[in-house]
């Protein structure tokens, strides 16, 4: 049977928005500098913390959150990405110290690819460094393709598109 403390206590993910900004930047000022480093793929300043929420665009793409007893514990941001194969969701993954190996980061994901399922986005991609065995743990259970991608890991997840009845 399973004991009362293994039950998740997580609500299901949910939409963040401009409202949000505060609660966004005060997560991500709580990371120490190795994980604004696996986080932002460089040495994040509180400066540049600040500035990237500032500059989170709600209406490309989207951002989640997961709650625990009404505080953010995590945080997806989903940013829509134009390359040279076309547009794809590239997603930021972050989980308070205190709630991993949790299933968080699981759900968030799961999260991201359900919402890009329900949308015209063929591919959402996750980029990490290779030492960062949480984050390609975490993308393996969903399915991921991992690639090295110039010193990184590039984890891709084929999100089948809707089926059109409109022409090319
Ligand atoms: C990566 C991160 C989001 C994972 O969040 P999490 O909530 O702890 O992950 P989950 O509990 O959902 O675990 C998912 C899988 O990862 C594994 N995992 C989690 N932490 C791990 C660790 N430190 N070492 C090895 N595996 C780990 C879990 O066992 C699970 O794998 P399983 O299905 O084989 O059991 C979290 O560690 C984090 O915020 N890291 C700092 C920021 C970062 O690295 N972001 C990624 C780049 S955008």
């Amino acid at each position: 049977m399973m004991a009362a403390s293994a039950r998740p206590t997580f609500a299901r993910p949910a939409r963040m928005g401009p409202q949000h900004r505060r609660q966004l930047a005060d997560h991500l000022l709580a990371l120490d500098l190795e994980d604004r480093a696996r986080r932002f793929m460089v040495g994040a300043s509180d400066a540049y913390i600040e500035r990237y929420v500032s500059g989170i665009d709600f209406d490309a793409g989207f951002v989640l959150g997961a709650f625990e007893a009404g505080q953010l514990r995590g945080v997806a941001h989903a940013a829509s990405v134009q390359e040279r194969s076309g547009s794809v969701l590239e997603v930021g993954l972050s989980v308070a110290r205190a709630s991993r190996r949790r299933g968080v980061g699981r759900e968030l994901l799961r999260a991201c690819l359900a919402r890009a399922r329900q949308s015209a986005v063929g591919h959402v991609v996750v980029l990490y460094r290779p030492d960062n065995q949480a984050m390609a743990a975490t993308a393996l259970s969903l399915g991921a393709t991992p690639r090295h991608d110039d010193g990184d890991v590039r984890a891709e997840f084929a999100v089948p598109a809707r089926t059109s009845a409109a022409g090319p």
